[in-house]
């Protein structure tokens, strides 16, 4: 058997990361093209740096929760073959004990240069005068996430291995933002059982073949008995 979970945001919010799309359309009181774009970070790099600097600390000072905790049980115990894909930029699935997990939009805890292409761990503040390094330049490091408008990471293997996917879990994403968003429907197409756990139904809640409303580190944990348990 194999099977494919995706996470987003709402699988981190019960360990105090806030999800992104509040009632206002704003990202924590920014708007998305200032502080997720190229464009942005071209236009105010520092204003950027403040953001994920923010992002950073407040991640430092966060744990894993029971639904993380479930996932990372599941590679453990669970005799087929599963990846594990977030949307998510911090490392709580990591944290739990996952053992490899997918970061289609990169990693907070990294930076990366701009000059060299060096990718970095990165537990403190960035901001242009932070130095590469690996080549010593000086205002050219950034986050190592993936912005609007930029190539996601992974997505080869993600496609290889949705097409070979018995199921599909998709855990805490409102489902408005592609190329995750369309998951499901691969999945689908590929013959894979989908289910949905999320705390809201989400866009593309009518894909699934089953949706499960509540909090992750409810649904997770029960969802990942059952699993274990051959269902
Ligand atoms: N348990 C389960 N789901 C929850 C919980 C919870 N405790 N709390 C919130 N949710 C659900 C919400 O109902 C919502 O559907 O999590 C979802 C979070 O949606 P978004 O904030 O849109 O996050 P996500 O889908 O991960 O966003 C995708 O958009 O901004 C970009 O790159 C960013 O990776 C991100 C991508």
């Amino acid at each position: 058997m194999r099977g494919v979970v995706l996470t987003g945001a709402g699988i981190s919010a019960e360990s105090g990361v806030p999800v992104f799309r509040g009632d206002d359309g704003l990202w924590e009181g920014h708007r998305v093209e200032d502080v997720a774009t190229p464009g942005g970070f071209g236009r105010d790099a520092e204003k950027v740096h403040r953001f994920y600097n923010a992002r950073r600390r407040r991640l430092l000072e966060v744990e894993p929760n029971g639904a993380h905790r479930a996932l990372a049980r599941l590679a453990r115990e669970w005799p087929g073959e599963l990846t594990l894909v977030t949307q998510n930029i911090d490392d709580l699935h990591e944290r739990a004990g996952s053992p490899e997990v997918l970061h289609m939009h990169g990693e907070l805890l990294k930076s990366r240069c701009c000059l060299c292409g060096a990718v970095a761990a990165c537990t403190g503040d960035l901001s242009r005068a932070s130095l590469c390094g690996v080549c010593d330049g000086i205002d050219c490091l950034r986050p190592h996430v993936v912005w609007f408008g930029e190539m996601p990471f992974h997505l080869g293997e993600i496609e290889r291995a949705m097409q070979r996917a018995d199921w599909f879990v998709s855990i805490g994403t409102s489902g408005r933002v592609y190329p995750a968003a369309g998951f499901v429907l691969a999945a689908a197409e590929a013959g894979a059982r989908t289910i949905e756990l999320n705390l809201d139904p989400g866009e593309m809640s009518s894909a699934f073949d089953e949706s499960r409303l509540g909090p992750a580190s409810e649904l997770v944990p029960a969802w990942v008995d059952e699993i274990l348990a051959g269902g």
